[in-house]
This record gives structure tokens, C-alpha cells and sequence, in this order.
């Protein structure tokens, strides 16, 4: 018999930017999370929805696929062990993820190029996947019935119009982001989902940061994954205590992303055993006459403040490459 907890007091997620709470629908009808008033949490999870599988593990989170039972829909429920050896970190990883959600994705102003968010909470649960129950932060999302950009480079022939597509896409909905103050910093193809219909989705908010946002000592932290931070983050320069640097990380580790759609993910544009070094072997072969190629150079600029926004990018990418190929 599983041990099960019911919510003594039912309380709305609330922001901790409003003063009113947001109203969220009711997917899990015991299971409001406030974590303004942490700890709080409790529900009754085994009778609310069923598991089908797990859909991902990452560094935090393990993601599962669950059918709430009332409404027979399907979601996905992100998990974050609270007693992680990283604890110290999970609460704020957490928070920081569910707060720029709802700051740009909830159902229903869901944006289509990012992963929406429906509810958070607490749980002490007992996942099919895992050994022993233990207490969670889950994060309830919409179901992405798509594979990781990842996945997709290493199982498809990638063309220019895909790829020319993934580049457009990418830069426009980091320009989107960082206009809204809003920095990702873990930007790669395994926290890109790709549909079946060939649009994409940003997933994982874990590291990001919102800029003037109620986060300040975690976002001065130095957060991202190895192979896809910048030289400035690697060497963990002093102005990215100015958190607007932090855009640029995004669009170095797009260039990575962008270099890997095309020459598989197992290749590096640097050399990063040598300090972050151009590694000068290493070309983008594959297209050596494509616009495509000149673009992502661009953003793989080892200094930072010659390196280009994200916006610049997108609108030389589709002036100097989309509008003259229009034009043949
Ligand atoms: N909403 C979703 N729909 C489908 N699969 C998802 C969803 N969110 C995450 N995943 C899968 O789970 C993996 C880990 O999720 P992610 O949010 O990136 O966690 P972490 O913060 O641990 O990296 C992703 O790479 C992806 O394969
Ligand atoms: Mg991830």
C-alpha cells in the first residue's frame, strides 16, 4: 500500500511578482503548491493520475508521462528529488523554472514555441520508475509528442532547409526571450523537442534567470552545460555579475547547437581541452559554401562583446540568406 497525503488547506500557486494569485485549471485537483510558503505541499498522487512511462532524465529532473484521470489527458510531470545532493540548489531551480513559465508559457496563453506550463507543487511520491518514495517538487507541463533535437541529429539526414529552418527558429525564439529579460543558459538539442510536423519547442527553464527577477544570487551563479557555455562563462568573467552577458552566453551555446545540427552532436567547434581555443582543424564541412555556415560563426565568437545579439542574427540570416535564395 502506497502512503498517500491529503492537502490540509487548498491554496492557488501564486506568483511572487502578484499580488493576486493566477488562476491555473485544476489538472490535479489536491496538488496547489505555494511555495512562497514552503514547505506546503501534500496530495494524493496514486489516485489522481496513472503513469505511462518516463519520457526523459536530465541533470535535475526526471520527466514521466502521466493520464490525470478525471479529464483521461496526458501530461508531463517533471520531478526534482528535494533530497538531491545538490539540494541546496533544487528549491531554486525549481522556483526559478515555474516562475519564468509563468511568465511566458501557462495554459492557456501557451506559447507555441515553448513548452507550457500548467501547475507546480509538492509531493511525496513513490514513482513506478524508482526504487523508494521520496518527496518531489514536480512541475506539471503540456505533453510534447515529439523527440529531443538531439535524438533527431543522430537519427535523420539533416538538409539545409531543416537545418536552415532549426537556425531561424532558434534565434528568433531567443531574441523573443531575451527581450523579455529572460535568459535559458542550458540552450543545446537535448532541451530542444522537434514534432512530428517539423516545429520545435524549447524546454527546460532549470538554469535560466530572469533578469531584475526575484533570483538575484541564483542567477549570478555560474550555471550551463560544459560542452555548450561560452569562453566567458567557462572562465567565469566578472561582468556576467551583470546578468544582461548572460544573452550572449544563449547565443554562443545556440552556435554550438547550430554546428551539431549539422555536423552531429559528438563534434565540437573548439577545442575545449586546450582553453576554449578555435580548434582550426574544424570546419563546418559538410556546407563549406553555405550562408548558414558564415551565420553560425558569428555566433560562436569567442569574445563576447563582438559576438552578435540574437536578433541580429536572426534578421542577417534571413536577409543574407533566406530573401536572395527567394529571389533565385
Ligand atoms: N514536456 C515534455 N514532453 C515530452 N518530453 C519531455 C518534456 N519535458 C522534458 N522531456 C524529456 O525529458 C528530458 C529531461 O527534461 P528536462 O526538462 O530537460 O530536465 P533536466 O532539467 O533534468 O535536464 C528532456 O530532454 C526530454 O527528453
Ligand atoms: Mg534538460
Amino acid at each position: 500500500m502506497e502512503q498517500e497525503f491529503v492537502l490540509p488547506i487548498k491554496k492557488r500557486y501564486r506568483s511572487q511578482n502578484n499580488e493576486s494569485p493566477i488562476e491555473v485549471p485544476d489538472i490535479l485537483p489536491n496538488a496547489i503548491f505555494d511555495y512562497t510558503s514552503y514547505p506546503k505541499m501534500l496530495l494524493n498522487p496514486h489516485g489522481v493520475f496513472e503513469e505511462i512511462r518516463v519520457l526523459g532524465a536530465g541533470s535535475y529532473g526526471l520527466v514521466i508521462l502521466i493520464r490525470v484521470k478525471s479529464n483521461n489527458k496526458l501530461y508531463a510531470l517533471k520531478l526534482i528529488n528535494v533530497m538531491d545532493w545538490r539540494s541546496r540548489n533544487t528549491l531554486e531551480t525549481f522556483k526559478t523554472e515555474v516562475e519564468i513559465l509563468i511568465s511566458i508559457s501557462i495554459y492557456p496563453d501557451c506559447d507555441p514555441n515553448i513548452v507550457c506550463y500548467y501547475e507546480s507543487f509538492q509531493l511525496y511520491y513513490k514513482p513506478k520508475f524508482a526504487a523508494a518514495a521520496t518527496s518531489y517538487y514536480a512541475i506539471v507541463m503540456e505533453y510534447v509528442e515529439g523527440i529531443t533535437l538531439d535524438d533527431y541529429i543522430k537519427t535523420h539526414t539533416m538538409t539545409k532547409e531543416i537545418a536552415g529552418k532549426i537556425l531561424l527558429w532558434l534565434t528568433s525564439v531567443i531574441a523573443s526571450l531575451h527581450a523579455k529579460d529572460i535568459v535559458h543558459r542550458d540552450i543545446k538539442p537535448l532541451n530542444i523537442m522537434i514534432l512530428p510536423d517539423d516545429t520545435l519547442k524549447l524546454i527546460d527553464f532549470g538554469l535560466g534567470c530572469l533578469i531584475n527577477g526575484p533570483f538575484e544570487d541564483y542567477c549570478r551563479r555560474i550555471v550551463g552545460t560544459p560542452h555548450f557555455v561560452a569562453p566567458e562563462t567557462a572562465e567565469n568573467h566578472l561582468f556576467l555579475l551583470d546578468l544582461e552577458y548572460w544573452k550572449k552566453n544563449d547565443v554562443f551555446s545556440a552556435g554550438v547547437t547550430l554546428y551539431q545540427v549539422v555536423e552531429g552532436i559528438n563534434v565540437h567547434p573548439y577545442n575545449i581541452a586546450s582553453g576554449f581555443r578555435l580548434n582550426p582543424e574544424l570546419r563546418l564541412m559538410t556546407w563549406s559554401d553555405n550562408c548558414y555556415n558564415s551565420i553560425v560563426y558569428e555566433m560562436l565568437i569567442p569574445n563576447p562583446f563582438d559576438r552578435p545579439d540574437a536578433a541580429d542574427v536572426n534578421e542577417k540570416f534571413q536577409k543574407q540568406c533566406i530573401l536572395p535564395m527567394l529571389n533565385e
